[in-house]
């Protein structure tokens, strides 16, 4: 099947990742209430056409945090991505570079800082959670500077991890049984491609930045269960000092949904917010990120970089996003499904479609520069 859409790319990931894997990427907390919101909600919101306005020349081209991106696009951080083809974060890493876009690297991927940092130019963004022991995170950011990453994204959203029902169900999560080893071992041995290529031949299977922390080839579940127990529920905004202190690059935050929250942030002078739920993999029953973004939007009333993410699966959705107000769009499961459908490749493919859809969109909305695009782009009724 040829690829063109991100849903065809999902169906890709599902013929080929072991079950725990797949629901593992498409899950989300509880009901999946705000999973459900991030997509319905920004499928609601419509665009205003318009028509003889010279659209001959569009270009999707713009600066994030002052660097020059093919499109106001970057790749968010997913954990665990080395998982989902040999050697994951590097095949996106590669597949960013090439598309002239930003990728995020997360706390939790199999590849470290420095194997990403040593195949791209230039070096990924960085994803932080807030680990209790701050000696390690000193450590952490020493090694994610002496690379030369220099925009740290601070994820906010996850002081404790929300449960999702299909990791247990799938053995992923839950009790540490040899049962549900036998599980994943049995859904790895249906994907015989996947447990070829990326089970035998993808290791180590360590979380390069926390090794030495959590040992070698510790495996996926010893992954989750070292978050849970690490992952610092007691940071503040106090915080953010703290990682000031430490960190000399740009700062943003991940995981804003409240007007007071972003506000404070901005407060507090950090050089741009996520708006982002997580995903809905968090807290369930949020608002979806189209919903909260207007209102903080307003209120930033542009002093301050603002991404957002959830449920943008095409150009329109990011056409839609930057008309809500958004400075830029991360892109998360996209990216996760393009990586397993087809690696390097596949995640430069998926670039290249939202740059194709995002052009379409833009031209038949009248707009030929990322920058005019705003809320007039919008039928006044939308959402
Ligand atoms: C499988 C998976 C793993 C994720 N891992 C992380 C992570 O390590 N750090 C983080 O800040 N966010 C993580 N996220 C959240 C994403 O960065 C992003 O906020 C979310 O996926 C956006 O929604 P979308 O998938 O609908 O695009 C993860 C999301 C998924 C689906």
């Amino acid at each position: 099947m040829s690829v063109a859409s991100i849903s065809d790319f999902r169906q890709k990931a599902k013929q080929r990742l072991p079950h725990f894997l797949y629901e593992y990427i498409v899950g989300g907390s509880y009901q999946e209430t705000t999973l459900r919101a991030n997509r319905e909600d920004l499928q609601r919101i419509a665009l205003r056409q318009r028509v003889l306005k010279d659209v001959g020349e569009v270009s999707t081209e713009c600066h994030l945090l002052g660097k020059p991106c093919k499109m106001p696009v970057v790749l968010a951080p997913i954990g665990l991505a080395g998982a989902y083809a040999r050697r994951g974060e590097v095949q996106a890493a590669q597949a960013a570079e090439k598309q002239q876009t930003p990728f995020t690297l997360s706390t939790v991927s199999l590849c470290s800082v420095e194997e990403v940092a040593a195949a791209v130019t230039p070096p990924p963004w960085f994803q932080l959670y807030m680990i209790k022991d701050r000696c390690f995170v000193q450590r952490l950011l020493q090694r994610v500077a002496r690379v030369g990453c220099d925009t740290l994204m601070l994820t906010v959203d996850l002081p404790v991890p929300g449960a999702r029902y299909r990791d247990v169900r799938s053995g992923l999560n839950g009790s540490n049984t040899m049962m549900n080893h036998m599980r994943r071992v049995g859904q790895s041995l249906l994907r015989p491609r996947w447990a070829w290529d990326v089970g035998l031949r993808g290791r180590p299977y360590s979380l390069g930045n926390l090794t030495p922390e959590l040992g070698r080839d510790s495996g996926l579940a010893d992954f989750i269960r070292w978050i849970e127990k690490n992952f610092d529920p007691t940071a503040t905004w106090h915080d953010i000092d703290f990682i000031r202190q430490n960190w000399s690059g740009k700062i943003i935050l991940k995981g804003i949904l409240d007007v007071e929250d972003a506000q404070q942030a901005l407060d507090l002078g950090v050089d741009g917010i996520v708006v982002s739920n997580h995903g809905g993999r968090q807290l369930d029953g949020t608002p979806s990120t189209a919903r909260a973004l207007t209102a903080i939007a307003e209120r930033l009333n542009g002093k301050s970089t603002i991404l957002a993410d959830g449920g943008v699966e095409s150009g329109l959705d990011v056409v839609r996003m930057l008309a809500l107000g958004a400075d830029g769009v991360l892109l998360g499961r996209a990216w996760a499904f393009a990586l397993a459908a087809g690696g390097r490749l596949g995640v430069q493919q998926m670039l290249q479609l939202i740059h194709d859809e995002m052009r379409v969109a833009m031209a038949l909305t009248g707009h030929t520069d990322v920058t005019t695009i705003a809320r007039a782009s919008l039928v006044s009724e939308a959402l």
